[in-house]
């Protein structure tokens, strides 16, 4: 399959975004909510901070006290502070923005009713636990006409920038095999409790945390082709295990007692255009790495090293294979600087320009679907025991 490019997406176009407000373009500050005030929403508010033009007015958290704790922490005391999303977005009726900062479970509801109220939003990856949920998000994102952007930072790491780029030259020829995935050796996250583990908040472990990364480097790299048709596997030997050593001795009972998602997965995944994905990841695994993530072209395959802890980063210098003048050749890929104000920053101010600029979603939904649709599909296809069938409704 010829690689396709971004324009070309064969599934769903991206929505246009309605044009921003004339008060945003004459300058007036953004007017932001934070939604889920635990561990991740102090990267966003930290990055918020650094931008002029945008002011933190409103958070909730459904802890009681937990968001007024965070308005002290942020020295944010003029932002009113909530309960839940649904308070939030029935008392602010002018805010131009939210960040869905929640776990996994709640991050449809909240994405959904802020739409609904005209609201445009940042939500945290995954984009959420099941295929219906993302496929509700992208339709009250069409029927409302602002943007919804999927937190995925690693597309803004030039090094993940330079993948697409190879792949995009034509410089591999046809892509018709890919593995990807990657993994730790001991890592299931637990650094606030069980909000990661647990079924009810969480929903999916390792393809939710760390999996969707891997999916989205290569998926985007070839111009996220639509999957067909997938064999999955899932299971959890570490988590659920009492004398698991990654948790801290006196949490061992308590944490593989709530332990009830995924620590490992994967998949075996045909794409359209006759390209086969491969994919595992792992919380938690006895080896070092699953595996480089590799992309074979019937011209030239590149490497990227895997990374220890994979968070979605390159490991170290990429290198193509491939033949010049009857030789086999090797071709390194420097490692690139992150940008200045690092790949978070950018993840969040490209999110605040598009609303501004009247610009498209910079991590859309129209791709983010095809990831969860294969997190999914993986789900499933365990459950079952067999080979299924991906279909992504129409939005
Ligand atoms: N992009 C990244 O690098 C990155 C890193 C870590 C976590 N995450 C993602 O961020 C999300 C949150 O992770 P976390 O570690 O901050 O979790 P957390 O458990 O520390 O915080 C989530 C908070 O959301 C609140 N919440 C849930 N539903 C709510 C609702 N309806 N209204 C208001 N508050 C609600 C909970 O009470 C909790 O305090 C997860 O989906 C995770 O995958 C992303």
């Amino acid at each position: 399959m010829a690689c396709k490019k971004k324009d070309s997406l064969s599934i769903m176009d991206e929505f246009k975004n309605a044009p921003a407000k004339e008060e945003i373009k004459s300058g007036r500050k953004l007017r932001v909510g934070i939604i889920g005030t635990g561990w991740i929403a102090d990267a966003h508010a930290n990055e918020m901070l650094k931008m002029e033009d945008v002011e933190i007015v409103a958070l909730a958290d459904l802890v009681p006290g937990k968001a007024k704790a965070f308005a002290e922490k942020w020295n944010l005391t003029d932002a009113r502070c909530y309960l839940s999303h649904k308070e939030l977005l029935d008392a602010e009726t002018d805010l131009d923005a939210v960040s869905v900062c929640t776990y996994n479970r709640t991050h449809a509801e909240c994405s959904i009713y802020a739409l609904k109220k005209g609201v445009n939003v940042l939500c945290e990856k995954p984009m959420s636990v099941t295929l219906d949920e993302a496929v509700e998000m992208r339709r009250a994102e069409k029927e409302s006409g602002k943007i919804l952007s999927i937190g995925f930072q690693p597309r803004m790491d030039p090094n993940m920038k330079k993948i697409k780029e190879i792949v995009e030259s034509g410089i591999l020829g046809d892509i018709y095999y890919i593995q990807t995935g990657g993994g730790r050796r001991r890592g299931i996250p637990t650094p606030f409790g069980t909000s990661f583990i647990a079924d009810e908040t969480a929903g999916i472990g390792a393809m939710g945390d760390i999996g969707c990364y891997s999916l989205d480097m290569v998926l985007n790299a070839i111009g996220y082709p639509k999957p067909l048709t997938v064999s999955g596997y899932k299971s959890a030997w570490f988590g659920k295990d009492p004398n698991y050593c990654g948790y801290a001795k006196d949490k061992r009972e308590e944490y593989s007692k709530a332990f009830t998602v995924d620590d490992f997965a994967a998949g075996f995944i045909r794409l359209e255009g006759g390209i086969i994905l491969d994919f595992r990841i792992a919380w938690a695994m006895n080896l070092d790495t699953p595996g480089d993530t590799i992309i074979m072209g019937k011209k030239g395959s590149l490497r990227i090293p895997s990374t220890e802890c994979w968070n979605g980063s390159v490991g170290g210098p990429m290198k193509i294979y491939s033949e010049m003048a009857e030789s086999q050749v090797e071709t390194v890929i420097p490692i690139i600087a992150p940008p200045a104000n690092g790949v978070f920053y950018e993840k969040i101010r490209s999110f605040f320009d598009a609303i501004i600029t009247g610009g498209k979603s910079p991590v859309s939904t129209a791709e983010i679907i095809i990831n969860q649709a294969i997190i999914d599909g993986i789900i499933k296809s365990a459950e079952a025991g067999k080979e299924i069938t991906i279909e992504i409704p129409e939005v």
